[in-house]
């Protein structure tokens, strides 16, 4: 994990090269702070803007090596895209742009001047955490398995210099960048969880890991065992963790943040540390994947980390079921009848549909045990959603326009996408059981994502606002779209989202 920290720039920063700024409608960067060296530099960028060298467009970028521009040996220009278009986003991908071309250049450090920024981006605090979540997302990487990756940031990317001549933009800004920074080393917490195999990542072991996480920050920790949920009567996630020889563990971290009168908002995640599909057994082609199946768990677990680092003044309470889902002598079996924690009787018709069954117990216990202002539940919950939606966007359901509505804001505000599907009274009606209250899967050959939302809402109670996400399609492996995410392994899609969501209640 190579960890790159922005600092303001003072006079004994070094750094071997300055980064410009070009826009798609030709605006010329105007920087004229001594330090920065940009007198030069910015002839070179109008050479490279006037030739069309570079057009200005976001993720594009330009190395000029040893051209000795002012006190810098090298000079980056980095594309933004158009005036008009510019949103938090562009700064995000900008961000990963410049960290991918400085580490392809092999610069340790380098120099970026907001004077052309700053005029566009009237923000300084949200575009402070945009660029830095770029960068901190996209200095991401899972190399600790490798007997001989270099795990010492020397010789990597590992230093960004801020410069501004407006002082007071420049104070703001970094006080954005020391929350994108949390909230993207969160998110990266939550991808290091997603992307360790299930033999190192069991349920005890998630758990383990979730503690670690926590300690040192003001969040109250705790991790029931087999006795503890039997007596909690979770008969349905109880009913995938019993062909397993992991034992399972419920995971319940609180952060109060908020007043004492502030209702939690409640996150829920599935935490299937590994999903065979049990005796449902899944194919064998991906089925590695299935590693990726308690990313759900991960996204909660960054969420409230990030929350608590931030010292948000709100309540927060990330519950996360975990299990391993596997076929042996003491797996529950296709037919079998369980009871969840609400008294709802269950039939198992198919025991690879197992994420609905963990969290139809979480959500009875978060509607229980707290009050909460909303429960939103995170988890890479069914295929059919990957088949409706892609890697790019979250499927979203939920029929409080109130909440959906907060969703879809966090969503603008994050750039990460959820699209709306549909949870209507005749997809509850298809989850109705033959031999008992409910089945975990239906007769309907097709609307699976809608089935298995519906099945959950089952389990939250009528006064409690709730949305469900499901991240079967974004949670991991989500190719080069976005150029702060890694091509394969976790997103650490939802953390977030969930953050934002949380921060704009305050
Ligand atoms: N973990 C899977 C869902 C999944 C599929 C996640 C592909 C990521 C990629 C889930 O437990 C599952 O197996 N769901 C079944 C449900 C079906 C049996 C109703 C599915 O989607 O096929
Ligand atoms: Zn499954
Ligand atoms: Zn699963």
């Amino acid at each position: 994990m190579n960890h790159i920290k922005i600092k303001k720039m003072d006079p004994k920063s070094e750094s071997k090269t300055v980064v410009l700024v070009a826009y798609k409608d030709g605006a010329k960067a105007s920087c004229k702070a001594a330090k920065c060296g940009c007198d030069e530099s910015l002839l070179k960028f109008d050479r490279a803007v006037e030739n069309k060298s570079i057009k200005g467009e976001a993720k594009e970028a330009l190395f000029f090596r040893d051209v000795m521009v002012d006190d810098f040996e090298n000079l980056l220009i980095l594309g933004i895209g158009a005036n008009k278009t510019l949103t938090s986003e562009s700064l995000r991908i900008l961000g990963a742009t410049l960290v991918k071309n400085l580490k392809k250049e092999k610069q340790t450090s380098a120099s970026l001047c907001l004077n052309s920024l700053q005029s566009l981006f009237k923000d300084p605090r949200v575009a402070g955490q945009a660029l830095a979540e770029g960068v901190g997302l996209t200095g991401y990487s899972y190399d600790e398995l490798k007997s001989k990756s270099d795990k010492k940031d020397e010789g990597k990317f590992s230093e960004l210099f801020i410069w501004s001549d407006d002082k007071k933009y420049l104070e703001k800004f970094m006080e954005g960048v020391e929350r994108g920074e949390a909230i993207a080393d969160a998110v990266n917490k939550a991808r290091r969880l997603g992307n360790t195999p299930s033999n190192l990542m069991t349920p005890k072991l998630l758990a383990e890991a979730m503690h670690e996480g926590c300690k040192g920050l003001p969040i109250k920790f705790k991790a029931l065992g087999l006795k503890e949920i039997e007596s909690l009567k979770m008969g349905s996630f109880l009913s995938v963790a019993q062909g397993s020889n992991e034992e399972p563990r419920f995971i319940i971290m609180e952060y109060n943040g908020g007043k004492k009168t502030d209702k939690p908002l409640v996150f829920v995640g599935k935490g299937v540390t590994f999903d065979t599909g049990g005796i449902s057994i899944k194919p064998s082609a991906s089925m590695e994947e299935m590693k990726f199946d308690m990313c759900g768990s991960a996204a909660v677990f960054g969420a409230i980390v990030a929350l608590a680092k931030l010292k948000a003044k709100v309540n927060v309470v990330s519950l996360v079921p975990a299990t391993e889902n596997m076929p042996s002598g003491s797996a529950i079996k296709p037919g079998d009848v369980v009871t969840a924690m609400n008294g709802k009787t269950i039939e198992i018709n198919n025991t690879d549909a197992e994420g609905r069954l963990i969290l139809a117990d979480a959500l009875c216990y978060a509607c229980d045990n707290y009050k909460p202002e909303f429960i939103i539940d995170a988890a890479t919950l069914t295929g059919a959603c990957v088949m409706a939606l892609g890697t790019l966007y979250t499927g979203v359901f939920s029929t409080n326009e109130k909440v959906l509505r907060k969703l879809l804001d966090a969503s603008v505000q994050t750039g990460e996408k959820i699209w709306r599907l549909p949870l209507a009274e005749e997809h509850v009606t298809d989850t109705k059981g033959t031999y008992a209250d409910l089945s975990n899967i239906t007769t309907q050959k097709s609307g699976g994502a809608s089935i298995g939302a519906a099945f959950l809402s089952c389990f939250v109670k009528e006064e409690v606002p709730w949305a469900h996400l499901d991240i079967a399609g974004t949670a991991y492996n989500v190719g080069g779209r976005l150029p702060y995410h890694p091509d394969k392994g976790a997103s650490g899609v939802a953390a977030r989202l969930l953050v934002q969501l949380a921060l704009n209640e305050i």
